[in-house]
């Protein structure tokens, strides 16, 4: 057994990063077997998922959408705040009545964030005997043989590594979509936001190398792939860990000049987000003119606090920036309301820059402490009624400035990835405008995988309704 350690997982050494290849298991132990994934969190983490389906379909797993009748069962799980740990808390009492009842030897484990903390495995432990395995972050890679020990000796498996994190290529991964594709460039975060969890339960900064990530976007390009959305806890920060002259900047050029016809990246940091970047970003029309700039906090005293290595004042330097070089730009955010020390003072400067702004959208929360953060250190002077109330009051300014962007679409002709039948009227297709609004559209199914012309005919809140052009 190898539990997580948050101290360990807090250092960072300056040695080099390993870059190893996948080796995977031959004897097809999961033949006649069906497995479940249930995915919670960010973006990273459904592409993990993409990986544990690869994994587990290379050794003979097939899918299944029934819980009930599974062999296996997985949780990727995310930590960044407390009600995501509840969800997760929550659906394996679900799990433990199904153990219990209809289906005793269904296997059950836990994989991401969650895993790889104390507090969290040290619970698993003691209290939810029935989760048969758990597997971090940092050894995704040897998921399968835990499972096959499991299997073999009937021994719960925990396996968490607390240490900086390796790289490993040639994960078999199965895509959920067709047309549009996730792409890690870097994993891990070294950047420490007080609040945050991510440096603990990710690792260090370690950017993939430059020639497998286009190697991948090539080989995707060829499979049929329109889009690609490369990822990472702070892209911004791509290569400064093993190059001295290559960057986002360079990277995005590069990504950009395989043709492929649409690149998208999240999420960005505006501490390293340079003017190169945003000039390649404006330069390149496959290069979407969509980019989500978290600001945390529009006060100075709280951005200091949080330690994200910003002002507000050249946060909207860059921002501006942004606006002014990149043509139709949309930028979303996301803010934190209630952190230790928040005035009501603060909140005001929050709702300002939101004005100043005029975000196209944003995503919200309130201030969670996170195990061994030092910002749970921190002594809470917010409430949570208070912190409620300051939600609901940015809620209202964001969706204001949300509607308005919608609003400003109606009539325009939108070149839209079509991706999915609507799920809002099975009559329609759904798909993405290059500035990431969701579009329901009428129009032939056949629409599908393709990039067309959309007329938008009319903006709701959270989505826009436009019929297909050519
Ligand atoms: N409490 C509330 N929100 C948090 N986030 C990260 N950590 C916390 C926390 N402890 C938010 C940040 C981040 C987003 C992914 O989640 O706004 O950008
Ligand atoms: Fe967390 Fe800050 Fe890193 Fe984002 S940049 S993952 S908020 S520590």
């Amino acid at each position: 057994m190898k539990k997580p350690d948050m101290k360990e997982a807090r250092k960072r050494q300056n040695k080099d990063i390993n870059y190893i290849k996948y080796d995977g298991i031959k004897e097809q132990f999961g033949k006649n077997k069906k497995y479940y994934v249930r995915t919670y969190g960010c973006q990273m983490n459904e592409h993990d998922s993409e990986k544990i389906c690869g994994m587990l379909e290379s050794v003979g797993f097939k899918p299944s959408d029934e819980i009930e009748t599974s062999d296996i069962v997985i949780l990727n799980t995310c930590a960044i705040r407390e009600n995501a740990h509840d969800k997760v808390f929550g659906f394996l009492g679900v799990l433990k009545h199904i153990k219990d009842t209809t289906n005793p030897n269904i296997l059950v484990g836990i994989c991401g964030c969650m895993a790889q903390e104390e507090v969290v495995v040290n619970e698993i432990l003691k209290k939810y005997k029935y989760v048969d395995f758990v597997c971090g972050t940092h050894n995704l890679d040897n998921l399968l043989s835990l499972i096959e020990q499991k299997i073999e000796t009937n021994n719960r498996q925990i396996e968490v590594l607390s240490y900086e994190g390796d790289v490993v290529e040639d994960i078999p991964v199965i895509r959920e979509s067709k047309y549009s594709a996730w792409v890690d460039i870097i994993y891990g975060c070294d950047k420490f936001c007080t609040y945050c969890i991510v440096p603990y339960t990710r690792g260090k900064q370690r950017s993939r190398k430059k020639e497998d990530i286009v190697n991948e976007v090539k080989d995707l390009k060829e499979k049929g792939y329109k889009e690609v959305t490369l990822l990472g806890q702070n892209v911004n920060a791509y290569g400064k860990d093993i190059y001295t002259d290559y960057n986002l900047a360079n990277l995005l050029t590069d990504v950009a000049e395989t043709g492929i016809e649409r690149v998208r990246f999240v999420t960005s940091h505006p501490w390293d987000f340079t003017d190169e970047m945003v000039d390649v970003i404006a330069s390149y029309d496959n290069v979407m003119p969509y980019i989500h700039l978290p600001l945390q906090s529009g006060s100075n005293k709280i951005l200091k606090l949080m330690n994200r290595r910003y002002t507000k004042e050249e946060y909207l330097k860059l921002y501006n920036s942004i606006r002014e070089k990149v043509k139709n730009s949309s930028i979303t955010t996301d803010i934190i309301v209630g952190f230790p020390g928040e005035t009501e003072e603060d909140f005001e400067e929050t709702l300002d820059l939101v004005n100043e702004c005029k975000y196209d959208g944003a995503f919200t929360f309130a201030f969670s402490p996170r195990e061994n953060t030092p910002a749970a250190l921190m002594k809470e002077t917010v409430s949570e009624e208070v912190k409620m109330d300051r939600l609901h009051r940015l809620n209202e300014v964001v969706n204001k400035y949300s509607n308005e962007a919608n609003k400003r679409l109606e009539g325009t002709i939108q070149k839209c990835l079509v991706t999915d039948i609507s799920e809002k009227d099975k009559n329609k297709v759904c798909g993405y405008t290059e500035n990431m609004k969701l579009v329901n559209i009428k129009g032939p199914k056949s629409l599908i995988g393709k990039i067309v012309d959309v007329r938008i005919t009319d903006a709701k809140s959270f989505s826009l309704d436009g019929e297909y052009v050519k």
